[in-house]
């Protein structure tokens, strides 16, 4: 499987097409648009969330309710393009026209892509780097995770996200009975954390960081239930599944680093205070006494829970002047400012949660027959009782 996004912020729309999603897969237009709100939700975020209400298109690959194995294109338009089409518009247009409606940029802000792209691209005028680095493009890949969540679905495997850390202010571990409990909770949370003290003290830190015209990061968790064991592999590089995860979450805007079970913990314990001592039962068969390796040994599943955090750093477009150099006149000044979120965590989260979903759809469709989901299905239910009996 595969896909690749398309679309500038402001433009008509964004576009992704899949390709190698399997027949016969169950998908309605409602399936992405679900996924496409819970993105757009989030306390902290600004007024484009309240423009914007994200549903999507589907407009190739599905007939009456399901994939059909040839590529299938989703778009999502953006309701703000009649505001934007002079200015983000395909065709050429007037000299005269040229200064008043292109609302150029040569005002590099400080940790985005604006300076770099726009000297590798050659363009004097960063709008053209920033509407495609800014994170919108998220929305089709929270629709193509949306896809792969329902194949994982189909095949009993539960993908949740939820935010553990937002502005230094830390939830407790959280002490869940189930992925559905913790989804429960974290859906009706507006900063998407199982911790209700922590909720507060987060919204408010979101709060004071606006007040101040600045912005704050954190960190956020997904975890992956149901997993068959031996998904990936140890014998080549590109085959590890870890390692495909943790450069699916480094792939998202603003994220810094990713850590799997108790990750950077791991440098400060012994050896016999990490590693998961190996259990049997005839029910579950081969298990972990604990998972501190977040369900994955040799770049391979091992059939617990896979848990994966990754750091977002903060929002890089700040009321709160930071700075930096004007292309044009070389001369430093103080502030740029397009509209912006003070904090973006929670609906962060959701994207995280699109993207390792996206990788284990693909891990398990190349491992498990890559045509049909029924086929798939019969082929994973296998493994599952073979390696219970193993
Ligand atoms: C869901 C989400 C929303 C974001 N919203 C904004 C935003 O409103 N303003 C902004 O400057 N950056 C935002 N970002 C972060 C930037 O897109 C990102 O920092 C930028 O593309 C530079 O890339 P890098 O931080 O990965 O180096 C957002 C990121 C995510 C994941």
């Amino acid at each position: 499987m595969r896909y690749l996004t398309a679309g500038e912020s402001h433009g008509p729309q964004l576009t992704t097409i899949l390709e190698g999603i399997p027949a016969g897969l169950s998908l309605v237009a409602e399936d992405i648009n679900t996924e496409l709100a819970r993105r757009q939700k989030g306390h902290g975020r600004g007024r484009r969330m309240q423009i914007e209400k994200d549903t999507v298109e589907i407009l190739s690959g599905v007939r009456h309710g399901y994939t059909l194995g040839s590529p299938i294109t989703l778009v999502v338009e953006n309701n703000d393009w009649k505001h934007w089409t002079k200015i983000m518009g395909s065709e050429p247009i007037a000299d005269d026209e040229l200064e008043e409606v292109k609302r150029k940029i040569s005002r590099p802000r400080p940790g985005h892509a604006d300076l770099n792209g726009a000297i590798k691209y050659g363009h004097r005028d960063m709008r053209n780097v920033l509407e495609r680095s800014s994170a919108r493009e998220t929305t089709v890949r929270v629709a193509a995770g949306a896809v792969a969540k329902k194949l994982l679905q189909q095949l009993g495997i539960k993908v949740a996200g939820h935010v553990l850390e937002i502005g230094g202010i830390q939830a407790n571990n959280p002490v869940y009975n189930s992925l559905e409990e913790l989804e429960v909770v974290t859906e009706e949370s507006p900063v998407r954390c199982f911790d209700k003290e922590a909720e507060l003290k987060m919204m408010q830190a979101i709060d004071d960081a606006k007040k101040n015209g600045d912005s704050i990061g954190g960190v956020v968790e997904v975890i992956v239930e149901g997993m068959p064991v031996g998904v990936g592999s140890y014998v080549q590089y590109d085959r590890k599944l870890d390692a495909k995860i943790a450069a699916a979450v480094m792939s998202v805007n603003a994220f810094k680093g990713v850590e799997f079970g108790i990750g950077f913990e791991a440098a400060r314990l012994p050896g016999s205070q990490v590693h998961d001592e190996i259990l049997w039962n005839e029910q579950e068969g081969y298990t972990r006494k604990t998972n501190n390796l977040g369900g994955l040994e040799g770049g391979m599943s091992n059939g617990m829970p896979i848990v994966v955090r990754g750091v977002m750093k903060p929002i890089p477009t700040l009321y709160k002047p930071l700075k930096s150099v004007d292309i044009e006149t070389k001369e430093e000044f103080e502030a740029s400012i397009e509209r912006s979120d003070s904090c973006a965590v929670p609906a962060a989260s959701v994207v995280a949660e699109a993207v390792v979903a996206w990788e284990i759809a693909n891990a398990i469709v190349e491992q498990f027959g890559q045509d049909r989901m029924d086929l798939i299905a019969d082929n994973v239910e296998k493994m599952r009782s073979y390696a219970r009996e193993f």
